[in-house]
């Protein structure tokens, strides 16, 4: 047997133990999402799944999350705002694949990019080839991808764009000027002035509460890198452009959300791993509603089937259009 089908086997079995000892997996006690008929799209994000051989922990908040969007009216879209897996090996993308394709009907289709994690470890090329891979093998996942990290859908005519590293970094993000200015080219040619929802893993440095809430080591650490200052142009060409990122493990809170003038930032809690901060409660991500005059978003806490308490700060956020 290859190391990877023993570390497979490994997850399947630690999974399985985790479901029959019934703790942690339950789930659903709550309300399931209810679409609302009027949004034009509804979508769900989670950040840093982080699914590992190390954890089966991890793998069962996410297929807790998982059992709350099999009961969700169908919803448009889920997004993983990267770090997808600890390692970026092949037996831990295929572990949440299967996770994943249990959604059935849950999302209509599955987005993701990477994270440094998801990285890191390898040789660029060979790790872009494996992360389209994997989400071309998901049965909501997508195909005709280029030879980068980076493409655009439109899903029900609002713009998804998809960002990711330009080189194999550790814990930043390298954005090259190619990027930059394909990014500023699907802003701007974005279909009738709607919302753009622009996905990376990494924050911009200053914004959504860094560095302390990458616990406040140094200047840039938590941020997308070098190229902040130029990203944030980028993204400030236009009105309505939604930043979403993850990367933090912090918590929904008074930083989750930063109105920064023509884009918001919105930065997601992770959804596998715990999450720094005041509402520590695992298994977060957001849900967001988008009308012809407002996008709507609100924190989830997806293994609890539930709504975070509207006592935590930007559980609910209304942003006119
Ligand atoms: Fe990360």
């Amino acid at each position: 047997m290859s190391i990877s089908n023993y570390l497979y086997g490994r997850m399947e079995k630690g999974l399985q133990k985790i479901i029959s000892n019934g703790k942690d997996t339950e789930g659903n006690v709550g309300s399931p999402i209810k679409k609302d008929e009027s949004a034009n799209l509804t979508f769900a994000v989670w950040g840093d799944p982080q699914v590992s051989f190390i954890s089966p922990l991890r793998s069962a908040r996410v297929y807790r999350a998982v059992n709350d969007l099999k009961n969700a009216d169908s919803l448009d879209a889920l997004v993983l705002c990267g770090d997808i897996t600890e390692y970026g090996t092949e037996c831990e993308y295929r572990f949440v694949k299967r996770l994943l394709d249990e959604l059935g009907e849950g999302v209509g289709r599955i987005f993701a990019v990477t994270g440094n994690h998801d990285v890191r470890l390898r040789n660029y090329k060979k790790q872009v080839k494996r992360f389209q891979n994997f989400i071309s093998s998901l049965e909501k996942g997508d195909t005709d991808f280029g030879d980068s990290y980076y493409y655009t859908r439109d899903v029900n005519g609002y713009r998804f764009i998809m960002m990711g590293t330009d080189r194999s970094t550790f814990e930043a993000a390298y954005i090259s000027d190619k990027q930059l200015e394909r990014l500023k080219k699907d802003i701007l040619s974005a279909p009738d002035e709607k919302p753009v929802f622009v996905f990376n893993h990494q924050a911009l440095k200053h914004t959504n509460g860094l560095p302390k809430t990458f616990l406040g080591k140094g200047k840039w650490r938590g941020s997308v890198g070098r190229e902040s200052d130029k990203l944030k142009s980028v993204l400030s060409v236009r009105k309505n452009v939604f930043y979403i990122t993850g990367h933090l493990h912090y918590c929904t809170s008074e930083y989750t959300y930063e109105d920064c003038g023509n884009f918001k930032a919105l930065s997601v809690p992770t959804v596998g791993v715990i999450n720094h901060g005041e509402f520590k409660t695992m298994t977060q991500g957001y849900v967001i509603s988008v009308y012809g005059d407002k996008t709507v978003m609100r924190s989830r806490v997806f293994g609890e089937g539930k709504y975070a308490p509207e006592s935590v700060p930007n559980s609910y956020i209304e942003v006119a259009l």
